[in-house]
């Protein structure tokens, strides 16, 4: 018997095998991960791969010179009845005949994003907690005393390497009546995420339906997507308000409010799991799907958020030396939290890194995994608090930054959340120091013949975050602004026209008609602590790790999405650093969310990260009072920013 070389692409994975092994067998044995329902029935189809062209790929694609064996003929079955792509075989049916190149079907996509992927994980993506496994069960007879449930087992383990199964108890009920009626054909989910494998559902005949939940519930938007847990495709996404605002603005007045009310967390908590129910109702009628094939849900959020969803008391959170009930990740059903799922859902929520920096900033680790990068390497989370990570090349460093709202355009004039009408680009006129803007929603900038017409729907509504950076970036240019965040009294005519007195200081002028837009002093205060919070949370970071300077700088999150990475660089936002080493990485909370959904090896993966990272507090360090200090100036008192162009 000879053995073969096979080569699974695109993990690179090789091995040698006899001549004769199932592809299926061999993916195993190198730990490639290749779905596969119906246990090599050749139903499912869930086990496909394809047969990569290659100078050594020796594999006869087109005769299926196995065909005529019991493997080859379910394939052809498969063939005839839901066609097989040219170059694609069952791999649980195709055997081994010659050295070969295999290509797993690649990369699930996030929004239109391919989500980044360590080398070694390429190809294994997509190990969801729960499984679907399609099986025939054996009759009960006189002769054959188990019960319907060891049989049920029985039928698994027969196919399937599972080792001890049990059924969960709420199935019992209905498990006989159910087997009769699906005539003992049955697919089952199985939850599997540390070897303690447990059928959670029971579907009568052959069933693809498995769907999962991503969800990232911030201090004001809770955002969700409903994935296809088979291919791992997004099916809906949607988002809302979180609903807990009403009951305080930032997290730590949502920690008094739970402090000075009786009922207070419970409040908090009802809140924010009615949210996320009405969420998933949109959801799953968005895409169609039934609520019986949702199986699993990850969620991702900061610390307070975390325990308030959870309905645990966030107290300890909201005061030194911030004690969490359970930094570690948290596995429990849906039904503990009162989510309206089936009853046997399970829920995960990723690791607390701090006491201030949550499960998102986890996430975001994971999406991003700084740790693999060449050079030391910042990754910026910006909301209401910015969560700062930072992989100096030999540790990775985490803090949180209370930057509060105003990036987020709240707390300032002028501000409005990112939304159509809102000004996200400006340019000040070093002669005439008149404005022209961009709004979203709308391509012409503001003295474009058509922008009149072209923004008639929307208007212009206010300044979201990215515009306020840029505006004020823009003063400073224009000589309006000092260094010290002072605007100026007009020197000019020219300056008198849109400088206006405002109490005893001084505002800003953008948009004279209606809207009046204007910048006034306080906003530039506002603007001024929260970028300093920011900067001096990476200083800290920096000092901690005892380097001066970064290779790349990461922005995270819908704000960190939008600003014109100059002009953060301008105000002193993040450290000087190469403006094209700076990039937008989008909703990478939410993307970690969604690869822990999809992988249970990056759930251990990050439970693994997050028990490494070095954790700073920022509110328990001396430095950090003065680091704010020195951060206020635009862009800093002390740091020179050299290489900054705007
Ligand atoms: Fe189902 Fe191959 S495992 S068709």
């Amino acid at each position: 018997q000879t053995d073969a070389l096979v080569v699974f692409q695109p993990s690179g994975r090789k091995g040698r095998f006899p001549v004769g092994t199932p592809l299926l067998d061999a993916a195993r044995e190198l730990g490639v991960y290749v779905e596969s329902v119906c246990g090599g029935r050749g139903i499912c189809g869930k086990c496909q791969v394809s047969v990569a062209e290659g100078h050594f790929a020796k594999f006869n694609i087109e005769s299926r010179e196995n065909a005529l064996s019991e493997k080859g003929f379910k394939e052809q079955r498969y063939d005839e009845k839901r066609g097989l792509a040219d170059g694609h075989r069952l791999s649980c049916s195709a055997t081994l005949q010659g050295d070969v190149v295999i290509e797993i079907p690649d990369a699930f996509k996030v929004a239109g994003q391919t989500i980044r992927k360590d080398a070694d994980t390429i190809g294994m993506v997509r190990q969801p907690a729960v499984r679907l496994y399609y099986v025939e069960v054996e009759k009960p007879d006189m002769h054959n005393p188990l019960g319907d449930a060891e049989r049920l087992i029985k039928a698994i383990r027969e196919r399937f390497d599972l080792g001890e199964i049990s059924v969960a108890h709420h199935l019992k009920r209905d498990l006989q009546k159910l087997l009769r009626k699906a005539n003992w054909e049955v697919t089952v989910a199985i939850h599997n995420p540390d070897q303690r494998p447990e059928i959670v559902a029971i579907f009568p005949g052959y069933s693809e339906n498995l769907s999962g939940l991503a969800v990232d519930i911030g201090s004001t938007t809770i955002a969700a997507h409903l994935t296809d847990l088979m291919s791992g495709e997004i099916l809906a996404s949607a988002g809302v308000a979180n609903p807990q605002i009403r009951f305080g603005e930032d997290l730590m007045s949502r920690v008094s409010y739970v402090m000075m009310n009786d009922n207070g967390q419970e409040n908090l908590t009802k809140a924010v799991v009615d949210a996320v129910n009405g969420l998933v109702d949109q959801l799953l009628e968005l895409a169609g799907k039934d609520r019986e094939s949702l199986l699993d849900a990850v969620f991702v959020a900061n610390p307070v958020m975390h325990h308030l969803f959870l309905g645990w008391d966030p107290t300890e959170i909201g005061q030194a030396p911030f004690a969490l009930v359970q930094s570690d990740a948290v596995h429990c059903s849906a039904a503990d939290i009162g989510l309206n799922m089936p009853q046997g859902a399970s829920v995960y929520l990723l690791p607390l890194i701090a006491g201030h920096v949550g499960a998102d900033a986890a996430a975001v680790l994971l999406a991003q995994h700084p740790e693999t990068a060449p050079h030391p390497t910042l990754v910026v989370d910006v909301g209401t608090n910015a969560e700062i990570a930072l992989w100096d090349g030999r540790q990775l460093l985490a803090a949180s930054s209370p930057t509060g709202p105003a990036f987020e355009g709240a707390e300032t004039s002028c501000g409005q959340r990112a939304a159509p009408g809102a000004i996200e680009r400006i340019r000040i006129d070093r002669e005439t120091l008149k404005c022209r803007y961009k709004i979203i929603g709308t391509e012409e900038w503001s003295d474009h013949p058509e922008f009149a017409e072209k923004s008639k729907e929307t208007g212009v509504t206010g300044i979201c975050g990215s515009g306020i950076i840029e505006i004020i970036g823009e003063m400073l240019l224009a000589g309006i602004l000092s260094q010290d965040g002072i605007i100026r009294s007009p020197q000019n005519e020219v300056e008198e026209a849109v400088l206006k007195p405002n109490g005893r200081t001084w505002s800003f002028i953008v948009n004279e008609g209606t809207p009046h837009i204007e910048v006034t002093q306080n906003d530039v205060r506002a603007i001024q602590l929260a970028k300093a919070a920011l900067y001096a949370g990476v200083k800290l970071l920096m000092q901690k790790s005892g380097i001066t300077e970064v290779g790349e700088i990461r922005l995270a999150g819908a704000f960190g999405s939008y600003i014109n990475p100059a002009y953060a660089m301008l105000l002193g936002l993040v450290p000087d650093c190469d403006v094209d080493k700076v990039k937008a990485v989008g909703n990478a909370a939410g993307q970690g969310a969604l690869i822990a959904l999809l992988d249970v090896n990056a759930r251990e993966r990050i439970e693994e990260t997050v028990r490494q990272v070095t954790k700073v507090e920022t509110a328990l360090e001396a430095s950090f009072q003065d680091l704010f200090v020195a951060a206020m100036g635009l862009p800093n008192s002390q740091d020179p920013f050299v290489r900054t162009r705007a």
